[in-house]
């Protein structure tokens, strides 16, 4: 199956701006190009940081935006978000969690977000959560595929490894009890990263609108640079998992026959 992966749009009232860039147009343009060549996905996932200040009115705007997504849909929540205002728009309470059934593979959805974070931004998987993964992971025998915002592993940029998820440990020992996660993904530091982390595969994923520059070991936490949009791609099947990156926005965006890679 194919499941469409989205991270961190930072969506801002309309016509609001992030380091000149606009969040809307830049998420729009995201799920038109995935919507065009990727039509055929089973799924899409948004993987946090939904909005940039967690205001009602940004989610309306990222509402008005994911109206033109066909398909199933889920969107998880970030640092950046705000459950109240979440739930005021798309429904629900309490966290956001969810479960989606990819054939050969389970996706399990965590809520990271900690709304009293200290340090602020870092996240957290508080009891009640890790105990819902924990029966999630008792349901089935398929592999799952862990989705959260925040990285439980570092990455080399300092200022964004201090605020991962800050118990890793207790969610590290479940994984590894359950011994059915083959894949982790998340958000939260705007960079294409990919490694294996505590024995676990890891991706990571680029925003649609702007990026961690490329300062390995940065302090800071809040960097941004304009380099192109991107979303994932994830495949499942008897094989695995392969999970593709796609930048949007390049020059030359076309291929041609003819030319062997
Ligand atoms: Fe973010």
């Amino acid at each position: 199956m194919k499941l469409l992966v989205v991270t961190d749009p930072h969506i801002v009232e309309p016509g609001g701006e992030i380091i000149d860039l606009d969040p809307s147009a830049r998420l729009a343009g995201v799920l038109d190009h995935a919507m065009a060549h990727q039509g055929d996905a089973d799924h899409l996932v948004i993987l946090g940081d939904l909005t940039h200040h967690g205001r009602v009115e940004q989610y309306r705007e990222l509402e008005r935006i994911l109206g033109r997504v066909t398909g199933p849909m889920t969107l998880m929540l970030g640092n950046h978000d705000v459950r109240n205002g979440f739930h005021a728009v798309f429904g629900g309470a309490g966290f956001v969690q969810e479960v989606v059934d990819l054939g050969t593979h389970r996706l399990i959805c965590l809520d990271t977000l900690d709304e009293e974070a200290e340090p602020l931004h870092s996240g957290v998987l508080c009891d009640a959560r890790l105990n819902w993964l924990q029966a999630r992971l008792g349901e089935s025998d398929l592999p799952v595929i862990l989705a959260l915002h925040h990285p439980c592993f570092k990455t080399g940029f300092n200022g964004m490894d201090r605020i991962r998820l800050r118990n890793e440990d207790a969610l590290i020992q479940i994984i590894r009890d359950s011994g059915k996660v083959v894949q982790l993904l998340c958000g939260h530091v705007h960079r294409t990263i990919s490694g294996v982390a505590h024995g676990l595969p890891f991706a990571v994923f680029k925003s649609p609108c702007h990026q961690m520059p490329m300062m390995l070991g940065a302090p800071g936490s809040s960097h941004s640079v304009d380099e192109p949009g991107a979303y994932g791609i994830v495949l499942t099947g008897p094989d695995g998992v392969v999970v593709h990156s796609v930048d949007i926005g390049l020059k030359a965006e076309a291929t041609v026959d003819g030319h062997s890679a």
